[in-house]
């Protein structure tokens, strides 16, 4: 199964954009193999449950971030029986921007992806190096990211990954930059993801998205590989067309794939 999740951000800037955003989107139809998943910012999301059922849709939405602790003072913060509550079933956790503006560390990463398995939602996990680590190499890069996964992952059960984690490959030089990593160099991290979050066992690789500047021209060269799993798409994800296009164009490996 090939995802595109669409990763809002801080977008569109009014809920009447939102509402446009959604139901555009809502029109694509992925081809069998293929799905999409919606991240808007926490206030649009009543609205677009609202919407998805009036549209009679079942795209799955989510999150772009969750807090560990069910309820309590903790100003500012959403708990994951929130989340499920108004009908959510993903989590994006740890995204490079939030480790960067807000100072998210591995170990909140770590107590958020607990809290969120715990209360049902889905995980996507993010890590990706910086450029001056990319600068070093691809072992170096590994090295980071290994870390990332293993303070991240800590005390997390493999069996839970099959099903409900789904790691983002996300270089922080590649997001928002229009520079798309290297597809076989993302096709490397995706494997070794796979490989050092299964601890060995083969049947718990969870499943590897590519994210940082992709669009309708590159998703191909991505997907196309079985060892990366689709896509978590920020700024072309807030084009309607460009994101159909983008679907299209995963339906095209699809089809291929089908015939090999
Ligand atoms: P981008 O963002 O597609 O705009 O590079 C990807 C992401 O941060 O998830």
């Amino acid at each position: 199964m090939i995802l595109l999740a669409a990763n809002w951000k801080e977008n569109p800037k009014s809920e009447k954009a939102a509402d446009q955003l959604f139901k555009d989107v809502a029109k694509i139809i992925p081809p069998k193999g293929a799905m999409m998943a919606i991240f808007p910012p926490f206030i649009y999301l009543e609205k677009i449950v609202e919407l998805r059922k009036k549209l009679k849709k079942k795209i799955p939405l989510g999150a772009q971030d969750v807090f560990w602790e069910e309820d309590g003072p903790f100003t500012g913060e959403v708990s994951p029986e929130m989340l499920t509550g108004l009908g959510m079933q993903y989590a994006i956790i740890g995204h490079s921007e939030r480790r960067k503006w807000l100072k998210e560390t591995d170990a909140m990463v770590n107590k958020k992806i607990k809290a969120a398995l715990a209360a049902g939602l889905k995980v996507i996990l993010c890590v990706g190096e910086p450029m001056a680590v990319r600068k070093k190499g691809e072992a170096a890069a590994m090295k980071f990211v290994g870390a990332q996964l293993a303070k991240g992952l800590k005390g997390i059960a493999p069996k839970h990954f099959k099903k409900s984690v789904t790691i983002a490959y996300e270089p922080i030089w590649a997001i928002g930059t229009g520079r798309a990593s290297q597809a076989v160099d993302a096709v490397l991290m995706a494997e070794f993801i796979k490989a050092k979050a299964a601890r060995g066992n083969k049947a718990s690789r969870p499943a590897v998205l590519y994210g940082g500047s992709v669009n309708a021209k590159n998703i191909a060269d991505f997907v196309q590989y079985k060892s990366i799993d689709g896509a978590l798409v920020g700024g072309a994800s807030l084009k309607a067309r460009e994101f159909k296009k983008m679907m299209t164009a995963v339906a095209a490996v699809v089809r291929a794939a089908q015939k090999n």
